[in-house]
């Protein structure tokens, strides 16, 4: 079922990817990029990684920003991901692979930083996205995460041709963060319906307890 559903997106995205970097969409795309990047904190060398990386406008950005950064996007469509090689100004630090945000074939802890930008509401399995961004984040990595957020309303949706698509509060968010040993440090909206939400990976590993672990009673004192 989930498999059918990643297939859906793949063809409805592989679609749209010629088209994706015309002017309507872009113009709302790319302010929400430059926004994101005044909150973005980064130190030199930093390998960071973004789920639904789309056509690589994000990576470029930072790579632009950051010399020393080193980036990698993955996405599932691979029309998506043709667009991001053919305009990837910064080669021989950026690269782009095909892949499902779901499932990351990555060391755990590889990551200073991961991004999602405007693609979270199209998985249809979040918690697993966020143990999996939680599990190559290094120790006090952050994972930002922008997408479409009407106010305080847990919005489930299936459009037309596009899947289902789901939007999360700030509540939901943090929650998500939470279950996957993650802590809100703060929101804020880049665009009045476009919300960033800033999560962290604590510095040591016994900084966040999950509910998980609370009702296995894993938790320790000291
Ligand atoms: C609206 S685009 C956003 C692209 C880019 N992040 C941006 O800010 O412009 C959503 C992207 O998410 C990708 N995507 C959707 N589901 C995915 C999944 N399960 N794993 C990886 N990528 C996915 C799509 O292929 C598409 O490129």
């Amino acid at each position: 079922m989930t498999d059918n559903l990643i297939n859906d997106k793949e063809k409805f995205f592989n679609g749209w990817a010629p088209y994706y970097d015309c002017l309507l969409t872009t113009v709302n795309y790319q302010a929400i990029h430059q926004r994101l990047l005044e909150y973005v904190v980064l130190e030199e060398n930093a390998e960071v990684l973004d789920l639904g990386c789309g056509t690589g406008r994000l990576l470029n950005r930072l790579a632009e920003k950051e010399p020393t950064l080193r980036g990698i996007g993955i996405d599932v469509s691979r029309e998506m991901l043709r667009q991001a090689r053919a305009r990837n100004q910064y080669r021989e630090r950026l690269i782009f692979i095909q892949g499902n945000a779901a499932s990351l074939p990555f060391s755990e802890k590889q990551f200073a930083a991961v991004f999602c930008t405007l693609s979270f509401l199209h998985y249809p399995n979040p918690q697993q996205i966020l143990n999996e961004v939680s599990r190559v984040l290094s120790p006090g990595g952050r994972f930002y995460l922008v997408d479409s957020c009407i106010k305080e309303k847990n919005i489930s949706n299936s459009i037309p041709w596009v899947g289902k698509i789901q939007l999360y509060n700030q509540q939901q968010r943090e929650q998500l963060g939470r279950e996957a040993g993650l802590k809100c440090l703060s929101h804020r909206y880049l665009l009045p319906k476009v919300l960033l939400t800033i999560l962290a990976k604590p510095e040591r590993e016994q900084e966040t307890v999950t509910s998980h672990q609370l009702k296995i009673g894993l938790t320790h004192s000291h």
